[in-house]
């Protein structure tokens, strides 16, 4: 692997060492060794195959892996049980596909979570995410069911709802390839708004523009490794490995 030129100044929130992930004889990821500290802008970039979704999988448990170590906060991820409800409230995940209840309206969307694992009173779930909606520019549709919005008005509640629970961390696994063009410009202004706002973030995602204004850091996958890691200017305009030079030149011409 390449060094990394991090300007990441916070201390480790998530530390993946040794890291491998076996689906019976085939090998997802292997020897991953990443640290992503706390404020720090991660975006995951690779073919697909790479094992970009197990990697984000694996840090909210909803992978196990077959060796290695996973610390959240200093902690080990909890096995099962209430830690492990408690682990995936401070991981917030957002998907490809937006994943809302469909059968519960936008607001009990956002409050259920706060309720059930936080043990929030509804008066101030409800207040609270009324704040979140108007965060990401949806409040106005919080008595409607999730199917009544567009694609990037319910990703932006799947952010929203993640974002609810307070998580240490927010994880996106290519949040706005569903998405219709034109959407998917408010997803990633609400990415770029937690960004500044100091969340620490892993994006999975080959949205340059995003990566640009908003990264840290690129971390380049190919067949379950990490091959490089670089700042995004230095990923884009100098590749360094021959696998990332002709992953990004396929992507440019496309
Ligand atoms: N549940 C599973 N069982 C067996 N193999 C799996 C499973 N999930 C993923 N894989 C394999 O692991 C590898 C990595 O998959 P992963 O979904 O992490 O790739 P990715 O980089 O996210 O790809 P994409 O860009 O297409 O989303 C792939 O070869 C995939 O087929
Ligand atoms: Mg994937």
């Amino acid at each position: 692997m390449e060094t990394s030129d991090s300007r990441a100044s916070g201390d480790p929130l998530v530390v993946l060492t040794d890291v491998q992930k076996h689906y019976g004889d085939f090998q997802a990821l292997k020897d991953i060794n990443l640290t992503v500290h706390r404020g720090e802008v991660v975006v995951v970039i690779g073919p697909s195959g790479s094992g970009k979704s197990t990697l984000c999988r694996t840090i909210n448990r909803l992978e196990t892996i077959s060796s290695g170590s996973i610390t959240v906060d200093g902690r080990e991820l909890p096995k099962e049980g209430k830690p492990l409800a408690e682990l995936r409230a401070d991981v917030g995940m957002v998907f490809q596909s937006f994943n809302l209840f469909a059968h519960l309206t936008i607001l009990e969307n956002i409050t259920l979570g706060p309720m059930k694992v936080r043990g929030k009173k509804k008066a101030d779930a409800e207040r609270e995410a009324h704040e979140l909606l108007e965060r990401v520019g949806v409040d106005a549709q919080a008595n409607k069911l999730p199917a009544q919005l567009s694609g990037g008005q319910q990703q932006r509640v799947a952010i929203a709802r993640a974002l609810a629970m307070r998580p240490k961390l927010m994880l996106f696994d290519e949040p706005t390839s569903a998405l219709d063009p034109e959407m998917i410009n408010e997803v990633l202004d609400v990415m770029v708004g937690l960004a500044r706002d100091g969340m620490t973030m892993i994006v999975v995602t080959h949205e340059m523009g995003f990566a640009r204004k908003a990264a840290d850091r690129v971390v380049f996958m190919a067949d379950g490794l990490i091959v490089e890691e670089q700042q995004p200017e230095g990923f884009f305009t100098s590749p360094r490995s021959e696998r990332a030079k002709d992953f990004l030149s396929k992507l440019i011409t496309h």
